[in-house]
């Protein structure tokens, strides 16, 4: 299939595939999922792949290691629709597409210094959703609006 040629990085054996992220935020996905040049870890990373449904996208893909919900729940704010592919034995045994949450807790700050969920280290920052293309959210506590740039630097 036309799929086999276009197809850039190795399969895997075991581990997660995220793929279809926003074209660019490939490294962000790294970063917030502190995967480093440590020995042992091998990462696959496609950037500004040509993509059916989105146009150019990311893909990465960690061998042996399967995300834990928070995890899931910032690769929701960086890809929104992304899908997660679980894979066994260079089988896919799991695939979901990623979905923000309506409320969004502890996993990201506030971006208002003063709000009580960054000076009270006991109150977890938590947050409604409020619009996800454009991303959109709003703080329980402060009532301060966040867009995607801000909240792309505030994912903890
Ligand atoms: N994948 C992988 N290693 C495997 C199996 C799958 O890296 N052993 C990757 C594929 O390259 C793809 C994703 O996991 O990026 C989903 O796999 P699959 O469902 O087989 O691919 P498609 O049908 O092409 O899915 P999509 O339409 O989501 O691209
Ligand atoms: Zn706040």
């Amino acid at each position: 299939m036309t799929e086999e040629k276009m197809l850039k990085v190795e399969k895997i054996r075991r581990g997660t595939v995220i793929d279809h992220i926003p074209v660019g935020r490939a490294f962000k996905v790294l970063k917030i999922l502190k995967i480093s040049t440590d020995p042992g870890v091998t990462v696959s990373i496609a950037i500004h792949v040509k993509s059916k449904k989105m146009g150019l996208k990311d893909v990465v893909k960690i061998e042996d290691r399967i995300l834990d919900s928070s995890e899931l729940n910032k690769i929701a704010l960086i890809a929104e629709g992304g899908t997660i592919t679980i894979v066994e034995d260079y089988s896919v045994i799991k695939k979901f597409v990623v979905k923000l949450p309506d409320i969004i807790t502890g996993i990201l700050k506030c971006s208002n210094a003063r709000c009580v969920s960054n000076t009270e280290s006991v109150i977890k920052p938590s947050f409604t959703l409020l619009s996800k293309n454009p991303l959109s959210i709003k703080c329980h506590y402060c009532e301060r609006e966040m867009e995607t740039d801000e909240i792309m630097d505030s994912i903890l």
